[in-house]
């Protein structure tokens, strides 16, 4: 039998944040509001000629190194974003000239917050049914440069950022042990960007500025995700066969900490086993799970042999979530 394990993880943030009092600069907001609402205190900030590619092939290069492969070995890559540097080619095949191989598929992968789940899924898919040995997820989001900075209720949330996992097969009992996906597109318009697409389109000047930023009601988008991320969790969980006291860490998607505490609280799973990186990073949509991953590998404290499930929310509405055993 064959299962996809997690060879290797790796991370990039650009140095430049933006700090709580930074944005009570920009709107009628506080430190504390920020705080005490959303668990964030900073959010990276790529520069202006820092592209998706440019931090996908970052974070790709340290899961490279770490999984101890060369990158001629991969033979598909998956970027998830919704942020890509352009309609087409997609930022996967960006990246894959950027890595220097050829040959692998290299795809985009759009599932907002919960593309990383999705890809995970699909990797595992491929791995099993033995069309790839070794694939790259790039999780990369430029989300401040579709951000609001007049929209108090959004702009205090998003980051820059990227993280990459390299996952291949193993015919050893580790790896993906259950991973679901769902949608719901009926909830699209309360979590969008309409900018890039073919409805929105600057050369007909039909594009506004606003509609390449981020819209989003967030109090209604928060109900929804902590009963999804629940659901998908408790799935994810019992398709193991494992049970939630055999679960060592989680990693929900970083939204709001709230939700995170709500997520735990309802999953019946101790609160203590969250990994959590949401007060340094904000919400970098897809790349919040790999890039806790990579934070908790790298700081030993997941190691070979424990139960992460992960779990995610995201625009569509997109949800789902895995239990991987490292
Ligand atoms: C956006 C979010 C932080 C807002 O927190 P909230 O507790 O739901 O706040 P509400 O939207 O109910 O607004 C409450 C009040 O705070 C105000 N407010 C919103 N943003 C504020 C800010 N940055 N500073 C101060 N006040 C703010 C609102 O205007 C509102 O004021 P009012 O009562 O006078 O109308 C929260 O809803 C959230 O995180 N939602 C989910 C976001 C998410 O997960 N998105 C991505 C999905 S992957």
């Amino acid at each position: 039998m064959i299962f996809s394990r997690i060879i290797g993880t790796g991370s990039y943030f650009p140095e430049k944040v933006i700090t709580n009092s930074d944005l009570e600069k920009i709107v009628d907001t506080t430190d504390e509001w920020i705080t005490t609402r959303t668990g964030m205190h900073t959010r990276h900030v790529s520069e202006r000629d820092e592209m998706t590619s440019d931090m996908a092939l970052k974070a790709s290069l340290r899961a490279i190194e770490a999984a101890g492969i060369k990158a001629e070995e991969i033979d598909g890559i998956f970027v998830t974003t919704v942020t890509p540097d352009y309609a087409f080619p997609s930022t996967a095949c960006l990246l894959q000239s950027k890595l220097g191989i050829v040959g692998a598929f290299a795809m985009d992968l759009e599932a907002a917050c919960t593309g990383y789940i999705y890809a995970q899924n699909l990797a595992n898919a491929l791995i099993k049914i033995g069309q790839c040995k070794t694939i790259l997820i790039a999780s990369a989001e430029r989300l401040t440069k579709m951000t609001d900075y007049t929209d108090r209720g959004t702009c205090i949330l998003f980051g820059d950022g990227a993280a990459a996992t390299i996952i291949q097969a193993t015919e050893e009992p580790y790896g993906i042990l259950s991973t679901n996906m769902s949608a719901d597109g009926s909830f699209g318009e309360l979590l969008h960007m309409k900018g890039i697409g073919s409805v929105m389109l600057a050369n007909r000047d039909v594009m506004k500025v606003e509609d390449n930023l981020i819209k989003m009601a967030g109090n209604e988008v928060f109900k929804v995700a902590v009963r999804m991320m629940v659901d998908a969790s408790t799935k994810a969980i019992a398709d193991s066969g494992l049970t939630n006291a055999d679960i060592d860490f989680v990693i929900p998607h970083q939204a709001n900490m709230r939700i995170i505490e709500a997520v735990m609280k309802r999953s019946g799973i101790d609160p203590d086993k969250a990994l959590i990186n949401i007060r340094k990073h904000g919400n970098t949509s897809s790349v919040t799970i790999p890039s806790a991953l990579d934070e908790a590998v790298r700081e030993g404290k997941v190691k070979r042999g424990h139960n992460v499930l992960m779990t995610a929310f995201g625009g569509g509405f997109t949800w789902g979530a895995a239990v991987v055993k490292m």
